[in-house]
């Protein structure tokens, strides 16, 4: 999100617009919480996790006298154009602030789930894959040298997508994601037949599969097969932060870029996102809607390597 607010702030500077930095989303907008923004503001850091303009969900601004209060307050400043960096929760706030009070905002899709429609990735996201395939790795060594299987349990309440690549990344047994109807009874038989000259085992189960956490897993798994030694790890938040990747920079500074010029050519109420390459436009209404359409060749690949 950094590397996003910077090229914000300096593609606004380069077009003489004038920058406020708004803390903690929606709620800062609401409480007045606004720092003017020059380009040293920005300096140092494309390479730091998280935001230094904090963030927080508002439930405050869920109401309407919430928002009427961030209107008065941007007024006060006046502010006459938002870019918005966030999930599903962000745009549809946005979406219902624009309907009550015409403000232009254009959304920059940041969230590590990777679950927005209109977009092939999501600031946040190759970061996040890459601590899980550096967190997996480690705890291969111990798998390895232990003849052990592990259950690890990444981020994705409502979405595999962080579950499926880093499962393929990682060499996994295999991949459990909310999108697809888990079938323990499979997954047993397949730890069944798998090669008994296979000293380590990784299965990668996102948190929001219907199957339950990797402890649920875990405990059928230790049923149906006592003598097969099984650890769990959950990898939570350490997935959120961190330096971003070079893919990250790259995309965030491509979006943030391309967030001021839109506003400045008159668009709003539309989240960018590149597709194929290219930046691309999604108005707030589609992309807040899940990105459900896994790739079932990923999946597929999974059960071919895993043998
Ligand atoms: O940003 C979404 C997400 O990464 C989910 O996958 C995860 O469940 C959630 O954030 C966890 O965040 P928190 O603990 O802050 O609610």
């Amino acid at each position: 999100m950094n590397a996003a607010i910077r090229a914000v702030v300096r593609t606004a500077l380069y077009y003489n617009v004038k920058v406020t930095g708004i803390f903690r989303g929606y709620d800062g907008m609401i409480s007045g919480d606004f720092v003017p923004m020059d380009r040293k503001s920005v300096g140092n850091i494309i390479q730091r996790g998280g935001t230094i303009l904090k963030t927080a969900r508002s439930d405050e601004f869920r109401t309407k006298e919430g928002r009427k209060k961030a209107y008065d307050q941007l007024k006060r400043q006046k502010i006459d154009a938002l870019v918005a960096i966030g999930g599903d929760g962000t745009f549809t706030g946005a979406n219902i602030f624009y309907d009550e009070y015409k403000v232009p905002v254009i959304g920059l899709p940041g969230t590590i789930d990777n679950d927005l429609l209109g977009t092939d990735f999501t600031i946040g996201y190759d970061t996040a894959i890459n601590t899980v395939i550096d967190a997996v790795d480690k705890i291969r060594d111990t798998a390895e040298s232990h003849d052990r299987l592990f259950i690890v349990e990444v981020m994705g309440r409502d979405s595999g997508l962080i579950a499926l690549r880093s499962g393929i990344g990682t060499g996994a047994e295999a991949i459990l994601i909310p999108e697809t109807k888990t079938d323990i009874k499979a997954l047993l038989a397949r730890l069944e037949v798998s090669r008994k000259d296979k000293s380590s085992k990784i299965i990668i189960v996102a948190e929001g599969d219907d199957a339950g956490g990797a402890f649920e897993i875990a405990e059928k798994v230790k049923e149906k097969f006592p003598l097969i030694d099984t650890r769990v790890s959950v990898l939570g938040h350490i997935q959120r932060g961190g330096a971003p990747s070079c893919m990250d920079r790259v995309l965030a500074s491509r979006l943030g870029v391309a967030s001021v010029e839109s506003l400045l050519e008159g668009r709003c109420g539309e989240m960018i996102g590149i597709v194929s390459g290219k930046i691309h436009f999604t108005p707030f209404e589609m992309a807040i809607k899940h990105n459900t359409d896994v790739n079932m060749e990923l999946l597929r690949i999974v059960e071919i390597l895993s043998l």
